[in-house]
């Protein structure tokens, strides 16, 4: 198979946590007879410092003519110390969904059994947790309009404005995913507050009657919030707007012992973008410790999504199961002999390898 891969790495340990995703796709495609052919593009921070444009339309371009697109991570301080700043990297990575059509986040949590001792819940909480959280991407909150500063510069505000077409499309893709999986849905939302989640509880009651299969559950944000701590193994599929999605994606990523493991596609009709969701971590960039596991299993996740190669994502998988079972890690999961960001990737590609020796 051939195909185009964008690569957009971003801030802080964004390339250094790229890069290792990057090695594991060029071994996978050498050793399964693909090629993958790679184009980099500038997003956020550095993008501003060398064009003034976080987004710039030469990394549009790259974006659009690629069959997907790998995303580091984008982000730094010195914007985030300056809330009057006019230009800011996570514009960038906005301007991108918006333009790119990225409607539906989807956000895997899963617990892994090497990583339980170290995780802030109980054992019998996580042990055997595996849910996936459907963001919607590019409404609500975070793109609603009027929003802005009162001429007086003493008030502010933001729209959260949702269509019923925007909450169609990202729940159709939540609720076949259900059919795939346990065949359960929760829509979280804020319907005994607010205008746009009684719309979106009732598209999604109105869309559910065309998966009978599945069973659709409802709950306040706020109590999600709770479960996913108390009682995270109820959760299949969580279907939500932006920025409850945003916010519960983070806490539920503790489950899994580390932020720096958790991967995620976002998706729309044309493009596929997949990046780690932790973050730009600038007090780690260049040290060689942060977590490559996350961007790996974007990688992972771009493999089976945007190209179907089901047994490559597998195999990558496996081989980061691997890597977390042998202690083979960073230091965010395991201070003790805790391993480089490089020496880590470098022993995926080496299972990715083993794994291929054996097989064959
Ligand atoms: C995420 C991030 C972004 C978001 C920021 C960087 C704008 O937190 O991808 O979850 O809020 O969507
Ligand atoms: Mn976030």
């Amino acid at each position: 198979m051939n195909k185009k891969i964008a690569v957009l790495s971003g801030d802080g340990i964004g390339p250094e946590v790229t890069r290792q995703a990057v090695k594991v796709l060029e071994i996978i495609a050498d050793l399964f007879g693909h090629s993958f052919s790679i184009e980099e593009g500038l997003v956020g921070a550095v993008a501003i410092d060398q064009t003034g444009n976080p987004f710039p339309e030469e990394t549009e371009k790259v974006c659009r003519s690629a069959d997907a697109i790998l995303f580091g991570a984008i982000g730094h301080p010195k914007y985030d110390d300056d809330p009057k700043a006019k230009i800011r990297p996570e514009q960038g990575l906005l301007a991108m969904r918006k333009k790119l059509g990225l409607f539906a986040n989807i956000r895997p949590v899963s617990s892994y059994d090497a990583l339980l001792p170290i995780s802030p819940l109980k054992e019998e909480i996580i042990k055997g947790v595996d849910f996936v959280v459907f963001r919607e991407l590019t409404g609500g909150i975070y793109f609603g309009q009027p929003r802005g500063r009162a001429e007086d510069g003493n008030s502010a505000f933001d729209t959260c404005t949702y269509t019923k077409e925007e909450i169609i499309r990202v729940s159709r893709l939540a609720f076949e995913a259900a059919r795939n999986r346990r065949k359960h849905v929760t829509l979280v939302d804020k319907a005994n507050v607010l205008a746009t989640s009684r719309l979106w509880r009732e598209t999604v009651q109105d869309l559910a009657k065309d998966y009978p299969e599945v069973t659709l559950d409802y709950m306040f944000v706020d109590n999600a919030a709770m479960k996913i701590i108390q009682n995270p193994a109820f959760f299949d599929v969580i279907l939500t707007e932006n920025m409850f999605g945003d916010i519960i994606t983070d806490e539920a990523s503790v489950i899994s012992g580390s932020l720096g493991m958790l991967p995620s596609a976002s998706v729309g009709t044309t493009s596929s973008l997949f990046e780690p969701i932790h973050g730009s971590y600038p007090q780690a960039t260049g040290k060689n410790i942060a977590n490559p596991f996350g961007a790996i299993l974007s990688a992972a996740m771009l493999l089976e999504y945007s190209f179907g190669l089901s047994e490559e994502s597998q195999t990558v998988r496996k081989a980061v199961d691997k890597a977390v079972q042998d202690g083979f890690v960073t230091e965010d999961i395991q201070e003790d002999n805790a391993k480089g960001t490089e020496e880590v990737g470098d022993k995926v590609v080496d299972l990715i390898k083993q794994n291929a020796l054996v097989n064959s």
